[in-house]
């Protein structure tokens, strides 16, 4: 009988921070497969900041809130040990939605489980350049803010996994850059590493007025936070300016809505169009979205950095990290 380690969500959360008050790692045996299931032994769990809305009671979230008492859901990679789907076959290296748990069991229709490409030298950029959070990126900034060449572009959570990937997406398609994130590190990397053309500091400096620096205005914005953010850069947009709303990351430490922007009427006032985006809408698309992915990524133009953690029992540290803006880059957890 396979034994399964996982995180049960016992509360829901309040707020970032100790984690251990709400979630408990829990030990069974596993089910026997029903059919169509497939079991994974995990090698690599995602830290998605994403994923703190389903660890709220909210009913008016984009996905229903996950029961307490169930096994914590999350992106996996790992090996097929166990398949009841002839698509899946034992040995396959997967990645989809499964659970915080070394052996993962998934209904691969249900979950976007995909066999991923081997010929990858590094596996965790499965989740990184090739992953969920590089699909995001290039929707956001290519559809939905159609970023054309010599626009400028802004980033919030720029220094994060999502930002720093919609940083280089913009750059790749030939815009100018703007990188938002908290503290001089992080700045530092997005002017060295990411190749941002600005980099600001909201914990330091006045968003507002870097903001006004850029010269014409802000033709699109690929917001990761909302609140206060999302209010400096609205006052601060082109004409015609389009802003992706990917994420609100500012009030997923409550369960209350995040309010609208206090500059909404620059909606109107500059013609802006604002529009949400969420990617699992788009995984019928990876086909189309990989080979420009993987080009840039053996290019040298989408380079991830990885902030790792090691041991399932390590998971909420590592999530704790990212929420609490520690992370540079990527977190992921390596059972
Ligand atoms: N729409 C979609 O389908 C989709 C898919 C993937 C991700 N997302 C969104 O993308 C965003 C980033 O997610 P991720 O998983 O890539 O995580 P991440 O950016 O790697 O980590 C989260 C970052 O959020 C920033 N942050 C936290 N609290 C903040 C606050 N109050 N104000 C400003 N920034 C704050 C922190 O950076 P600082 O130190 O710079 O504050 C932190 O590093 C999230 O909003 C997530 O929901 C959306």
């Amino acid at each position: 009988m396979t034994r399964c380690r996982f995180w049960r969500l016992d509360r829901h959360p309040e707020g970032n921070t100790d984690f251990a008050r709400f979630l408990s790692l829990q030990e069974e045996d596993c089910a026997p497969l029903a059919d169509g299931e497939v079991r994974i032994a995990t090698e690599w769990l995602s830290m998605d900041a994403g994923t703190r809305m389903w660890m709220s009671p909210r009913t008016d979230g984009y996905q229903p809130p996950l029961p307490l008492g169930s096994k914590m859901v999350g992106l996996v990679l790992g090996r097929v040990i166990e398949s009841a789907d002839a698509g899946y076959p034992v040995g396959a290296l997967v990645r989809g939605f499964g659970q915080w748990a070394d052996v993962a069991t998934v209904v691969p229709a249900l979950t976007g489980l995909e066999v991923v490409d081997e010929t990858v030298a590094d596996p965790r950029q499965h989740f990184g350049a090739l992953g969920m959070n590089a699909w995001t990126a290039y929707v956001g900034v290519k559809e939905v803010a159609s970023v054309k060449p010599g626009e400028w572009l802004v980033v919030s959570a720029a220094a994060g996994a999502t930002g720093s990937l919609a940083c280089q997406v913009g750059r790749n398609l030939g815009a100018k850059v703007v990188g938002i994130a908290g503290g001089a590190d992080k700045c530092r990397y997005l002017t060295e590493e990411v190749g941002v053309d600005m980099a600001i500091d909201y914990r330091n400096e006045d968003v507002d007025a870097r903001l006004a620096e850029v010269p014409g205005g802000v033709n699109a914005f690929f917001d990761n936070v909302g609140g206060p953010i999302l209010d400096a850069v609205l006052g601060n947009m082109a004409h015609y300016g389009r802003v992706a709303v990917c994420g609100m990351v500012a009030g997923y430490d409550t369960d209350a809505p995040m309010p609208g922007p206090a500059k909404f009427d620059q909606v109107l006032m500059r013609r802006l169009r604002i529009e949400g985006f969420f990617i699992p809408d788009f995984l019928h698309r990876g086909a189309e979205f990989m080979p420009q992915l993987r080009e840039w990524l053996d290019a040298g133009k989408l380079a991830v950095r990885f902030d790792e953690t090691a041991g399932l029992e390590n998971v909420l540290t590592a999530y704790e990290r990212m929420l609490t803006g520690k992370n540079i880059g990527k977190v992921v957890v390596k059972l």
